[in-house]
């Protein structure tokens, strides 16, 4: 059997060292903070899944979808943004639903990247953004995330020569692992720089939902451009805590959401349609529920990072996300620091390198885990600094 080689070009899996550590220690019978994984602890709202159980029952549902999805889902994905950010999409053209957007995100790549293609990724970024590129045949052209400058990329010091190759380019705000957000103005300029050079912009949104202090995250579709040149890819994983059902959306440019389409109908059958239901369900339903979340996800944040000044870790306060940045100590790598978390305070973190070079000097903590856990997490980390004084 040979594998192709274009697996032997996907990085290695950061994580794994982290996770069979874990496995170690559970099982010396240590209890472990998992402060890793971005997927909320709290459960799907339950008028979603009543929904979804509903349309289970129904036949009709047992059998193959469409790949462009219930006419009523796009609808509803549409009449929701309009809501939601006054925007205006033809449901048949401009919208397209997921399994889950990292399906999308991986697999728009193939509509746009030809072999020796360039991609322009943030770093750190979403991993998908990069593997996806690399997996068409591409590479990643890595636009730095730095804190001075907010955590935006600079379009000014990408070269013209880069530029003009690059076929996409990724955007996602409010970010993870970061937490920082971006606003019009910024999407604008992406807009005129994609417009300059030839370039498709994909918006990955998932967490504009999930905000904070009365912050409103906006859409790159509200830019009036935005749609010439690109889409935007949400969720319903983070705004609805629907993480284990795998639904999102693509929206925005008629020709890439066709060409997305054209890849899709060839790969999947689309999403189950007791979920897409549910999917109409939580767009249509109360909404009171993100308000609620987020005040818990607040309250969350505060604590941590409370106690992460206190004991002199540098974070700064995420106005959205799940995630809190934090700043490692001088003298260690992201992945030395998280191994000593791990080992020495029982409190799992994700090493900011998983996320790109640029993320060395960080680790990156999810507020997605019980109120209880995180108590038991913040005591064990102003108990080891304690000790260590
Ligand atoms: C930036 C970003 N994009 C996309 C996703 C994937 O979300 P989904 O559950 O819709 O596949 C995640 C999940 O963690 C994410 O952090």
């Amino acid at each position: 059997m040979k594998l192709a080689s274009r697996l032997d070009k996907l990085p290695p899996y950061l994580f794994v060292e982290i996770n069979r550590r874990i496995a170690e220690l559970e099982a010396k019978g240590k209890e472990i903070i998992d402060f890793g994984i971005g997927d909320p602890d709290l459960p799907t709202p339950s008028h979603i899944i009543e929904r979804m159980c509903q349309a289970a029952h129904d036949p009709a549902n047992h059998r193959y979808p469409e790949t462009d999805g219930l006419p009523e889902l796009r609808q509803a994905i549409a009449d929701w943004y309009e809501r939601r950010f006054g925007v205006n999409l033809n449901p048949a053209k401009e919208v397209l639903p997921l399994l889950g957007s990292k399906e999308g995100i991986g697999h728009i790549a193939l509509c746009f990247i030809e072999p020796g293609d360039l991609a322009l990724v943030p770093d750190p970024g979403y991993p998908p953004f990069s593997l996806g590129t690399i997996l068409a045949g591409g590479g990643p052209y890595f636009m730095p995330l730095k804190e001075e400058n907010d955590f935006l990329p600079n379009f000014d010091v990408i070269p013209d020569g880069v530029a003009d190759r690059a076929k996409l380019m990724w955007l996602n705000y409010p970010n993870n692992p970061t937490g920082a957000t971006a606003d019009l103005d910024f999407f604008g300029k992406a807009v005129h720089f994609a417009q300059r050079h030839g370039l498709a912009i994909c918006h990955d949104a998932p967490y504009t939902e999930v905000t904070f202090d009365g912050y409103k995250a906006p859409s790159f579709m509200q830019v009036p451009d935005a749609r010439n040149v690109g889409v935007e890819f949400h969720s319903l994983s983070k705004t609805y805590h629907m993480t284990g059902w795998r639904i999102g959306m693509v929206v925005g440019n008629a020709d890439m959401v066709n060409a997305l389409f054209r890849v899709k109908s060839n790969l999947d059958s689309g999403v189950p349609q007791a979920i897409q239901y549910a999917a109409v369900e939580a767009l249509r339903g109360s909404q009171e529920h993100i308000a609620e979340h987020n005040a818990i996800f607040q309250r969350r944040r505060d604590r941590l990072l409370r106690v992460l000044n206190q004991i002199g870790l540098e974070a700064r306060m995420p106005k959205a996300t799940f995630y809190v940045w934090t700043k490692i100590p001088p003298g260690y790598t992201s992945m030395d620091f998280a191994r000593k978390l791990l080992d020495e305070v029982g409190i799992a973190v994700t090493p900011g390198t998983g996320y790109g070079k640029q993320g060395e000097g960080y680790v990156r903590f999810s507020l997605t885990i019980s109120d209880d856990h995180l108590e038991e997490g913040v005591n064990r980390l102003s108990a080891w600094h304690g000790r260590k004084r």
